[in-house]
């Protein structure tokens, strides 16, 4: 039987839809119908939960009437239930992002999550205890295909990315369960999906430095994305895990946190004192209301603020009141003039949050002009701040994740704040999939 699976992301989540039946021409017509009528229910349900299952359920008993009986729908991988009672929508639990250090968390983690029969790949083999860890994992039933970069040789005799003998591929050959393949260049990665298109990767396992000769959190990323986003285009399935060897990506796991989880109290840590590693705290959340919640569980009231992007100053006064104090910084000059006519107790500038070392600039300005008066002292100009909100558009958008890690490099690396609290639906969703494998096995072990 023909089947057609559709993705559709709204809200905070994917939604799978699989459509089979007889793959005629009327048939085809009836689907169509179908998908804009369930994407209409879709909105109908954000808006509106109480009517969300009716609808859902009028939805589904039309479209079994207008159908043949060969026609069905049926939502996939249904996880957390989003509303419905009729039961044919849910939210697609976000793919796991595990981060792990050292290879014997790597190894543990690969234990963990790979299934006997799994379809692997390994961006970055090699060809050690954690390749073996993988093939062991998958038994025979399973596909382990292991890829990495051709190594340049340097005069020392070390290859140029990591030390691994470029002969052992060669010489460990191809295995039943395993396909060892060595790519000209990085790039050509997207080629083994392209091979795969039939038989998708169940599990993804990137050796960040093996792979990229580089631990950045904004590379990895990018080739996690692109790896995800090929398989869900292509339609045929999403990866249960994906794995991740990469201090960086660790480091960010340990420091993301979904606004959510802190109201609810599942994320306990102190976000008044500096993180283990010195880099600041990011919290993400979703709308205004979730952004200006999280200042009392942030802000104590020594710290100086910023808020970057804004508008008329209602979060600045917010935060403003809970701190030392804040300034509001927004590219609109009319908005920042509206603001300081709105709330003249606090300093406003005009600045562009991509030009994170402006911002200093401004806290230096506002220590001048306003002298014995300013909350801003003259000593602690060169200081940074404590904490910095960001609200600039786009950072929900398509492009909105690189966009957002961006500007958080930017803003934390020139102002060095404790903590920065972002309004972004991209990075909360990177928070609910991303997790530092060091957590999950220190809560395995107090069990
Ligand atoms: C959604 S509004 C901010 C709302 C405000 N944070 C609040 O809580 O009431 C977004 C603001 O970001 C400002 N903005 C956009 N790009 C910016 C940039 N690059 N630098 C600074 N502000 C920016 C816009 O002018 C707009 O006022």
């Amino acid at each position: 039987m023909p089947m057609i699976r559709r993705w559709i992301r709204y809200d905070d989540a994917m939604y799978e839809y699989v459509i089979c039946g007889h793959a005629t021409m009327r048939m085809h017509v009836q689907i169509v119908a179908i998908v804009a009528l369930w994407r209409c229910v879709l909105l109908v349900q954000a808006f509106s939960p109480s009517t969300a299952a009716a609808a859902a359920a009028a939805a589904c008993s039309k479209s079994s009437a207008t159908s043949s009986s060969s026609t069905c729908i049926a939502a996939s991988a249904a996880v957390t239930s989003k509303s419905s009672s009729s039961g044919s929508a849910h939210r697609v639990k976000p793919i796991p992002y595990i981060a792990t250090t050292s290879t014997t968390e790597h190894s543990r983690a690969l234990s963990q999550y790979i299934r006997r029969g799994d379809r692997v790949l390994e961006l970055g083999t090699q060809l050690d205890a954690c390749t073996e860890t993988i093939r062991e994992a998958i038994g025979d039933g399973g596909c382990g295909v292991f890829v990495d970069v051709k190594r340049t040789q340097t005069t020392s005799g070390r290859s140029g990315q990591g030390s691994r003998d470029p002969g052992m591929v060669q010489s460990s050959g191809s295995g039943e369960n395993a396909k060892y393949i060595v790519l000209g260049k990085f790039g050509q990665f997207r080629t083994v999906l392209d091979e795969n298109v039939e038989s998708p990767f169940d599990v993804l396992v990137l050796d960040v430095t093996a792979m990229l000769g580089n631990d950045l959190e904004l590379t990895a990323l990018s080739v996690i994305f692109e790896f995800v986003d090929d398989m869900t285009r292509r339609g045929k399935q999403r990866p249960r895990a994906v794995i991740v060897k990469s201090k960086a990506i660790a480091s960010l796991s340990r420091r993301l946190v979904h606004a959510q989880r802190l109201f609810d109290g599942t994320v306990t840590r102190d976000f008044k004192s500096p993180s283990r590693d010195g880099r600041p705290y990011i919290i993400a959340g979703v709308g205004v209301e979730e952004y200006r919640r999280t200042i009392p569980h942030v802000l104590q009231d020594t710290d100086e603020c910023l808020e970057v992007g804004c508008f008329s100053g209602t979060t600045t006064q917010l935060v403003h009141d809970a701190s030392k104090y804040c300034i509001g910084v927004d590219i609109g000059p009319k908005i920042i003039k509206r603001a300081q006519a709105e709330h003249p107790d606090i300093h406003f500038a005009v600045g562009d949050a991509w030009r994170s070392l402006d911002m200093l600039r401004i806290k230096r300005d506002a220590a001048a002009l306003r002298d014995s008066t300013s909350l801003v002292s003259a000593e602690s100009v060169l200081s940074g701040y404590d904490v910095v909100y960001a609200d600039i558009g786009g950072l929900s958008g398509p492009d909105g994740l690189l966009e957002s890690l961006s500007l958080i490099d930017g803003l934390s690396y020139a102002l060095e704040p404790r903590c920065v609290v972002i309004k972004s639906l991209c990075m909360r969703r990177l928070a609910s999939s991303l997790r530092a494998y060091s957590d999950i096995w220190e809560r395995s072990q107090k069990w």
